[in-house]
């Protein structure tokens, strides 16, 4: 599975210790985020992840940033994506059974990196139930 990482400035950290843990687990990752400390703005990286999800370069992916709430209120600015904020690996399977989230987004200043981990580690390995979460997503576009 190819999955697009990307982050802003307060996400480069935990961005390079998810993807050396996806790739040792045999993810192919293609990283859309910066890998400098210097401030930036996450809105530049959001919309490559989103784009890269949309056109398929990437099947799924995974966003950083301090809160998780910037780059989830951009992602979802895009169509073809469900980014959901998790915090814990609880949220990490909901987000994935219930909302099918084709991004998944990481608070990286509120949470710990073994959590960030976990949480990833949870929303891959969980199967969206479909049903009345079909049903629900389905009436997510605007008319
Ligand atoms: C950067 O300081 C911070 O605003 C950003 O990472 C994020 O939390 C925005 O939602």
């Amino acid at each position: 599975m190819k999955i697009g990482i990307c982050n802003d400035h307060a996400g480069v950290e935990y961005k390079k210790k998810l993807v050396k843990m996806l790739r040792e687990r045999g993810y192919e990752v293609v990283n859309y985020g910066t890998d400098s400390e210097v401030s930036c703005d996450y809105p530049d990286f959001a919309h490559r992840l989103a784009k890269a999800v949309e056109t398929k370069e990437v099947e799924i992916g995974i966003a950083l940033c301090g809160t998780g709430n910037g780059m989830a209120i951009t992602l979802n600015k895009h169509q073809g994506i469900r980014a959901g904020l998790a915090w814990s690996s609880e949220v990490g399977r909901l987000v994935k059974a219930h909302n099918n989230a084709n991004v998944l987004v990481l608070p990286a200043r509120f949470i710990s990196y073994r959590i960030a981990s976990n949480i990833v580690r949870t929303w891959l390995d969980t199967a969206f139930e479909g049903g009345r979460h079909q049903r629900r997503i389905d009436k997510m576009p605007c008319r």
